[in-house]
């Protein structure tokens, strides 16, 4: 093969690892690796960004970054590290996402047995442990920032409800949670025995180790749940418009498959407006959402305050929306939005 013939595969693979490094791109040492990214396996991409958006000098000193990866135990994925500083080679991946192994717990992963161990901002949390995870004590482990977003067990429970085959379409068999957390919702999906697959993406290596551990101490049998260590957006543009890059054990048909969708709820008002304008949800805005999952029926889960003009004009035409409002102890927690899937357009016959 010419090298004339490799330039589109290559520019292919750099863009899919500049998608993944983010605001990461242009350090140094991300530099230093693109060059090698026809070599290394998607995941890699998403580790170093960890690494990179945990240590700054990562950023700048190869080696720093290397001892990070190694320490890591950033070998058993697929990166090199011994020789990252020259040619970052690993296995070649022929598809941009897989299902992820189940990873180990790393010292991210915490089970807290006490309040005094607990980080301040964490407590108010870790007084709640048991209406989060009932069987918190059986060790479910949680990274710090995943107390943020956890939905809660009878929230989850109450989402799975509404979706079981009782309440919604039983022509959708698929899900996919595209938030997966430290696995709150889809434990309860799992648990539901509704759905013949449930496909769990998770970015952040940690939480998702979490998530897989959690989900066994629940039960949940193994292989009921594929999981995907990656960005979702990439999983779902993927999944559309070019399945055959995905491992074939992520192709899913879209008739039959819908999203549900826990976001972060970051952004200026969330915790102090009366209304949450959805636009400045961060790090993905309202609209940023449902262009990714408007084909499939999606659920979107969010901020009890959303602004509900903003969400009302998703519904597709002459459709109507339902919107739930979960509450806890006479409060709302959340808002979650059923949104059906936008009809593909009349074909001119
Ligand atoms: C609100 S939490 C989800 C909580 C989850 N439903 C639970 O009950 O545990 C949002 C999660 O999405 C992850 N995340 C953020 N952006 C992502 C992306 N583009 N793809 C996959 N995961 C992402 C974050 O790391 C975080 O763990």
């Amino acid at each position: 093969m010419s090298a004339d013939e490799n330039v589109p595969a290559d520019a292919i693979e750099q863009q899919l690892a500049r998608d993944m490094l983010g605001p990461y791109v242009d350090a140094p040492t991300a530099q230093l690796l693109l060059p090698q990214a026809r070599q290394m396996p998607q995941i890699a991409w998403q580790i170093i960004r960890n690494a990179l958006e945990q240590n700054p000098q990562a950023r700048d000193d190869i080696n720093c970054l290397t001892e990070l990866l190694a320490t890591g135990g950033q070998v058993a994925n697929g990166i090199n590290t011994d020789r990252l500083d020259t040619s970052a080679v690993a296995e070649p991946s022929e598809f941009s996402l897989k299902p992820a192994e189940r990873l180990p717990l790393t010292d991210e992963c915490h089970h807290y047995t006490g309040k005094h161990e607990v980080p301040w901002d964490i407590q108010k949390y870790f007084s709640q442990r048991y209406s989060i995870f009932s069987y918190y004590d059986s060790g479910v482990h949680m990274t710090d920032d995943a107390w943020f977003g956890v939905t809660p067990e009878p929230v989850a429970n109450q989402i799975a409800y509404e979706l079981s085959e009782d309440h919604y379409d039983p022509e959708k068999t698929i899900l996919i949670d595209a938030f997966s957390g430290a696995g709150g919702n889809t434990i309860a999906f799992a648990l539901s025995d509704r759905w013949n697959r449930i496909i769990a993406i998770e970015r952040d290596p940690a939480t998702l180790a979490c998530a897989q551990h959690n989900a066994e101490i629940y039960g949940v049998e193994p292989g009921s749940v594929t999981w995907i260590l990656g960005d979702s957006f990439e999983y779902l543009d993927q999944l559309v418009n070019n399945p055959e890059r995905l491992h074939p054990d992520l192709r899913v048909d879209l008739q039959t498959t819908m999203v549900f969708a826990s976001p972060p709820w970051g952004g200026p008002g969330y915790r102090t407006d009366e209304i949450f304008d959805l636009s400045t949800m961060q790090p993905y805005s309202l609209n940023q959402l449902h262009e990714a999952y408007k084909t499939m029926d999606h659920v979107l889960f969010l901020p009890r305050t959303s602004d509900i003009r903003q969400i009302a004009k998703l519904a597709p035409e002459g459709e109507k929306l339902e919107v739930i409002q979960y509450c806890a102890e006479g409060a709302s927690k959340a808002m979650g939005v059923y949104i059906p899937a936008e009809k593909p357009p009349a074909s001119s016959d």
